[in-house]
């Protein structure tokens, strides 16, 4: 090439740039990628929430014994950190404004001038060397105020002392529960701003003070995404003022609804994707289908939330570990917060086996952060695979059904080379197998698969089956 030509082609790339940025291409990439980078949650936080297995009805005795256990069974050392009081906590809201705590189920909450405070708890929490977290709603009322008929847990008073919620005390509750108390975590949930309409019967009956619905879980279009959205954003500003150490955790709580997929991401560090689970099998799959295809909302540092573990109960206990296992691998391919829903006073040894598993621990905690994605798709069988650090992938086979089924992996649902051999080891007592192309189950199975592929690296497979067959 002369000297003369290319400065030509120079010349004219200086000008193709002049013309785009003159016209810019409506079809140029434009959309950029932005998340919450604040607060701390770099991994799916892990720990233990009281809400699954006691409701409203908590009390000092069953935090800390069930703290005690986390620490002593080396649930804590897996990762299992915070320990969250859920709904249950609060007495009242005083005249000036500050919150009371319920003193008669946390004696140590009593301070020498008749107020009340959470230090005590935190600090003892603290020094066992784990995390606490803290319950609230964004509305005035919340979600066991307006369906809990336990009333002797619920807040009481006048209707003003009652209205416990975040709702025009934003800074000062947050500066109270993170500054002075001492949490680390926060729960936020969302009946207040959608359950109170002035025909809600306990408006009507005075109890409570109505607040228009900003939120119809039921329709978008008659919910006020922006106010949704400015109500948790305000609380997340609250807690990065109040933590200048960027040490919380901020976990939003409005099931799915106003379109929070679109938002959380960039307000808080988990959100709900569904409403409640229950132990029931059928309720575990719509909690997950309720994340399974929002793996583009999940990331480090603010994840999906399909809910809380109920590992240990109903269709999950004792007597259905399977299914146990189950439904903490799916938690665990989705990057859920791994949060042990059952009263670990009283937990199985085989139960304490499933949660304190480091190979499903390691899946959910893996710092790549890629969320599985559904390579397969029917109503009885899903495979998901999850890219994992370093290019190795997990993947899962999900028997959906109570019946034994017959599943086919293949590379094409790993993203493998057909021809080249891919290791299947099976984590546990089962021999490896090897296969090229596809391979055969007989077996629904929930013991986790840990495989090599010998061409291209390594491959590690978490299978989980409902129902437990020899093959
Ligand atoms: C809502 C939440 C639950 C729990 C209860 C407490 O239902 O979704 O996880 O916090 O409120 O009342």
């Amino acid at each position: 090439m002369t000297p003369r030509r290319h400065l030509l082609m120079i010349a004219a790339a200086v000008s193709a740039l002049a013309t785009s940025a003159a016209h810019a291409d409506d079809l140029d990439p434009a959309g950029e990628w932005s998340g919450y980078d604040r607060g701390a949650a770099d991994l799916p936080p892990m720990g233990w929430n009281s809400w699954n297995a006691f409701g409203v009805a908590i009390d000092e005795e069953k935090i800390l014994g069930s703290a005690d256990v986390i620490v002593s069974s080396g649930l804590a050392a897996k990762g299992y950190r915070y320990i969250d009081l859920d709904e249950g906590w609060w007495a009242r809201r005083g005249a000036d404004g500050r919150m009371v705590i319920r003193s008669d189920r946390f004696p140590s909450a009593i301070r020498n001038d008749g107020s009340t405070s959470f230090r005590p708890l935190t600090d003892r929490l603290h020094a066992m060397g784990l995390k606490a977290g803290i319950y609230s709603e964004i509305g005035r009322n919340s979600c066991g105020q307006l369906y809990s008929d336990d009333r002797a847990s619920l807040p009481s008073g006048t209707v003003a002392e009652r209205e416990v919620g975040l709702y025009g005390h934003v800074d000062q509750d947050i500066r109270l529960y993170f500054a002075e108390w001492g949490f680390d975590l926060i729960k936020v949930d969302g009946c207040g701003i959608r359950g109170l309409p002035a025909t809600n019967p306990k408006v009507i009956s005075g109890e409570f003070r109505a607040f228009p619905p900003i939120i119809d879980s039921d329709s978008l279009g008659r919910t006020d995404i922006p106010a949704v959205r400015a109500l948790y954003s305000e609380v997340a500003k609250a807690l990065e003022q109040h933590n200048p150490d960027d040490d919380f955790i901020f976990s939003i709580c409005i099931w799915g609804s106003a379109d929070v997929r679109s938002w959380a991401k960039n307000v808080g560090n988990t959100s709900r994707t569904s409403e409640d689970i229950f132990p029931i099998w059928s309720r575990m799959l719509f909690n997950l289908d309720s994340a399974s295809r929002r793996a583009l909302y999940a990331h480090p540092g603010s994840w999906n939330d399909p809910d809380m573990l109920y590992v240990g109960s109903g269709d999950f206990d004792a007597d259905h570990l399977t299914e146990a296992r189950t439904h903490f691998s799916m938690w665990a391919m989705l990057n859920a917060p791994l949060i042990i829903g059952y009263d670990l006073r009283h937990a199985a040894p085989e139960l304490m086996n499933i949660l304190g598993n480091k190979r499903i621990i390691a899946l959910d905690q893996d710092p790549a952060g890629n969320q599985s994605v559904l390579a397969y798709d029917s109503d009885d069988a899903q495979i998901y695979v999850k890219t994992l650090a370093g290019g190795t992938k997990a993947v899962a086979i999900l028997n959906r059904t109570s019946a034994p089924l017959e599943a086919t992996l293949t590379s094409d649902h790993l993203k493998y080379l057909a021809d080249s051999d891919i290791d299947l080891k099976i984590c546990g007592p089962e021999r490896p197998a090897v296969f090229a192309g596809s391979t055969n189950s007989r077996s629904p199975h929930a013991r986790p698969w840990c495989s090599r592929q010998a061409a291209s690296g390594r491959l590690r497979t978490a299978t989980t089956f409902r129902k437990c067959q020899a093959a």
